[in-house]
């Protein structure tokens, strides 16, 4: 077999020469050894190369695999493709800790260190597996266009681009798009960047961030939307536990096996809850960064590690959303994983009159929403349709304590480079 990769660490152990290489064959190292007795060329060869140098080698796995830091093998041909110019600014073996700041700024040379190859492959696995589970359940994969002349999640939010003579916005959301095309497809989903212009700074936040956004149509109720979300989350999960063993344990993570349905609370409950326990909480505001957090600690008493919350007062949510016969309540609910808002979706308003009247409710101008509106003249059925956000839920399945690791490149309120 041949195998490519990098040097990350030289070690000489009396006249043993020993390389540790980061390959794309597994999340651990391969372990490379070599003695001058075997094979003097070689060994001649080995001694200039250094940390980072970029190698092939062609060998087979030790008989006896001694090394705790890797798979040992036995080289019989080497061949460096590229040596460092400069001693690496950052130690990709992972013996010298490294703060946050350099981490970020370095991501794409340190995921040579198998921790940080592992959470890089599990977010793969995750969109691996969220493909196979729409693929296998009728869904077609759309793109719609990220720079929109109107956004769907609130104004304050939006990131303005000049497009020629007009001024345009980075898409929030697929929402509108994937919303209009309920009018010739009855299920889609998306995998796409969402651009929020919050000036936030929290570990949880980020100004570019991914979804994977689904809507379909025909639906008998919200129920059906909250059973596609609970099937693909728990496909998910499962999935990576299964495929994905070597680097869970890399990162010394419990795989975790899901089973659906996910708990259901109304959102009247959820003020209860919180106000039993002192939380202050609003009736006709979202929950609060806190208030989710306290949730989340009462369900994981109870062993709920991830819940839907259903029935979002019209107060607090998005025009979009279908209100109730009360006017009060909407069908928006949001999944939360251990305290954690991770996906919101709901049933949406389908009925043209209906939709116009929230739009001005809203405060929101209809005639800058037409584009959208027309599509629901047509015979647009009843849908529904939700937005997972992907760091969130990497960053729950890794416990991973800031969002910010669960991205290669990181676009924050500080980070534009690299
Ligand atoms: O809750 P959000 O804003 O909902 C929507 O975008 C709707 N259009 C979804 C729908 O179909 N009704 O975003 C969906 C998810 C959030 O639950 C969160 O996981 C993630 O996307 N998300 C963010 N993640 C990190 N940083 C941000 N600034 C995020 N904004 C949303
Ligand atoms: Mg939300």
């Amino acid at each position: 077999m041949r195998y490519c990769g990098w040097v990350v660490r030289k070690v000489q152990v009396g006249r043993v020469l020993i390389l540790e290489v980061s390959t794309s064959s597994s999340v651990r190292l391969s372990v490379l050894v070599f003695k001058p007795e075997r094979d003097r060329d070689l060994y001649a060869t080995v001694r200039d190369v250094d940390v980072g140098t970029a190698l092939c080698f062609e060998g087979f796995p030790a008989e006896e695999q001694k090394s705790k830091r890797g798979i040992e093998y036995v080289v019989e041909k080497l061949e460096i493709y590229a040596k460092p110019l400069e001693p690496l600014p950052v130690d990709t073996a992972g013996k010298t800790p490294v703060l946050l700041d350099t981490r970020l700024k370095y991501r794409w040379l340190l995921a040579r260190k198998p921790e940080e190859r592992a959470i890089v492959r599990i977010r793969s696995g995750i969109i691996k597996a969220a493909r196979e589970y729409f693929e296998a359940n009728g869904f077609t994969e759309i793109h719609t266009p990220k720079i929109v002349a109107a956004g769907a999640e609130g104004g304050a939010t939006l990131f303005k681009v000049q497009y020629f003579e007009n001024d345009a916005y980075l898409s929030q959301s697929p929402q509108l798009y994937k919303q209009m095309l309920i009018a010739s497809f009855e299920k889609v989903y998306e995998i796409t960047p969402y651009f929020r212009a919050e000036k936030f700074n929290t570990p949880r936040h980020l100004n570019e961030s991914w979804g994977i956004d689904a809507e379909q149509g025909f639906i008998s109720s919200v129920e059906d939307v909250m059973k596609t979300l609970e099937e693909l989350v728990a496909y998910i999960v499962n999935y990576v536990s299964k495929n994905y063993r070597e680097e869970l344990e890399e990162l010394g993570i419990q795989p975790l096996q899901l089973t659906t349905p996910f708990k259901r609370l109304k959102f009247t409950e959820v003020v209860d809850l919180l106000r039993n326990e002192g939380v202050d909480v609003r009736e006709n505001e979202d929950l609060s960064d806190y208030a989710e957090r306290k949730l989340g600690e009462i369900m994981s008493e109870k062993k709920h590690y991830l819940y839907f919350i259903v029935g979002f007062p019209w107060s607090s949510t998005a025009f979009y959303y279908m209100r109730e016969e009360d006017g009060i309540y909407t069908r928006k609910f949001d999944l939360d994983f251990k305290g954690l808002e991770i996906a919101s979706g709901g049933q949406r308003e389908h009925r043209y009159e209906k939709l116009v009247e929230a739009l001005k409710d809203k405060g929101l101008n209809p005639e800058n929403y037409s584009f959208y509106l027309e599509a629901f003249k047509y015979g647009m059925p009843p849908h529904g349709g939700f937005g997972l956000g992907i760091e969130r839920l990497l960053m729950k399945i890794l416990n991973l304590e800031n969002i910010r690791e669960a991205v290669l490149f990181v676009r924050d309120r500080t980070r534009l480079i690299p």
